[in-house]
């Protein structure tokens, strides 16, 4: 199921499902007086003026507001609502809700019965602070229907709903996100077929995972951190859209382009870390790993995919460490997308105005992943 783009109409149901959600959980008048504030940011024309609404929202909008926006409780009335518009009054694939005690996250298959061919397991992003599996639904559908053209017989997809900070910080979320990573194998016939994905602060979580994963199990043990259980292998192949790859820079710069500010970013840093552990350990800022031997045994068997836009806030620290992936032999392709913004392969999904427009970011994706995953 691919839908089509993002109406004025879609606009005004988006903010009559927010509105009470707001009022409910942020109170009426911070929502007025928010509301309010934003007004003078809305130019006319829709992909620019989302992005101007982005950056502000980024860079103004509380957290515990701007989360709201990105719930379940406005996501799945919006997506219901845009599935009406285009005829479909059920999913033709169906999604259904993993809870467990140590995670949760949504399953969707278009075959719940069949055992998948690939699982797409998507670790979503929002600075730690906010998203929801639900948000990422419909651009997880395109994927789906994506991984489907792409000759994959029962592709899943498993999106994780980490708990966001402030709430809890790390290692929670590596916790559940491992404990994901756990369920997703054992619907698998061999860890091989799953590729394992993420968005700016999602993918680096999905690092943080890839090198727990890779560490010296003997040091592990002695550090006294999450032991790995036995014999679990690294998946076939992670894709890496915009990574977080350290969470603190001095090399993190406004850019006239990209929505994300420096400032929000070493805010939610510190939320994340919550002083448990140094910002610069490479656990919890994968990019501050330069020990050639531990990425070799976090690598993918299948290879990393690697893709971010050339004018994004993010980009001097992932430019960095693909080097070093190069020069340690790690098996990394990268797309830098030229004046490119963050995590634009999905934010598109959302802003493009033409169907095609719209898919674009993820059919490359896609076919990264029929490269890597059906070469061996
Ligand atoms: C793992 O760590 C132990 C203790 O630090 C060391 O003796 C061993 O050689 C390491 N193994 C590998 C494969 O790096
Ligand atoms: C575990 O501790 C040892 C020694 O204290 C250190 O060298 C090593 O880097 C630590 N391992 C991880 C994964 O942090
Ligand atoms: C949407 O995608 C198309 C095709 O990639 C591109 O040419 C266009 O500039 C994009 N933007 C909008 C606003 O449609």
């Amino acid at each position: 199921m691919i839908l089509g783009p993002i109406s004025g109409l879609d606009c005004i149901v988006f903010l009559l499902l927010l509105a009470p959600q707001l009022i409910l959980h942020a109170g009426f008048l911070p929502t007025l007086i928010c509301g309010l504030q934003g007004l003078p940011f809305l130019p006319s024309w829709f992909e620019d003026a989302a992005i101007q609404c982005m950056r502000y929202g980024f860079a103004r909008i509380p957290p515990k507001i701007a989360r709201i926006f990105f719930s379940k409780q406005v996501a799945l009335p919006l997506l219901r609502f845009r599935m009406l518009r285009h005829g479909y009054i059920r999913s033709p694939i169906q999604w259904r809700q993993v809870k467990q005690d140590t995670f949760q996250g949504l399953w969707t298959a278009g075959d719940h019965a069949e055992d998948p061919d690939i699982v797409l397991y998507y670790v979503h992003g929002g600075g730690f602070a906010i998203g929801s599996s639900y948000f990422y639904l419909e651009a997880l559908q395109i994927w789906f229907s994506l991984l489907k053209s792409a000759g994959f017989k029962n592709p899943a997809i498993f999106v994780l709903d980490y708990s966001l900070v402030p709430d809890e910080s790390y290692p929670v979320q590596l916790h559940q996100a491992l404990a994901g990573y756990y369920y997703v194998c054992s619907r698998v016939r061999n860890p091989s077929d799953i590729c394992m994905a993420g968005d700016s602060a999602g993918a680096t979580l999905v690092l943080s995972l890839l090198l727990h994963l890779g560490q010296n199990k003997s040091e592990t043990m002695s550090n006294g951190s999450i032991p790995i259980k036995n014999n679990f292998k690294v998946p076939g192949m992670a894709i890496l859209i915009s990574p977080w790859v350290k969470l603190l820079s001095t090399r993190y710069r406004d850019t006239s382009r990209d929505y994300l500010n420096a400032a929000s970013l070493q805010l939610y840093a510190h939320q994340y870390c919550n002083n448990k552990i140094s910002l610069h350990d490479p656990r919890i800022s994968p990019g501050h790993c330069k020990d050639a031997s531990w990425w070799q045994n976090a690598s993918p068997s299948k290879g990393l995919f690697l893709s971010y836009g050339s004018e994004e806030v993010l980009a001097p620290e992932i430019r960095d460490l693909v080097l070093f992936w190069k020069q340690s032999g790690i098996a990394v392709e990268c797309c830098e997308e030229k004046d490119g913004i963050h995590a634009w392969p999905i934010a598109r999904t959302f802003l493009n105005r033409t169907i095609k427009g719209r898919q674009e970011g993820i059919r490359n994706l896609v076919s990264a992943i029929r490269d890597h995953m059906c070469s061996k």
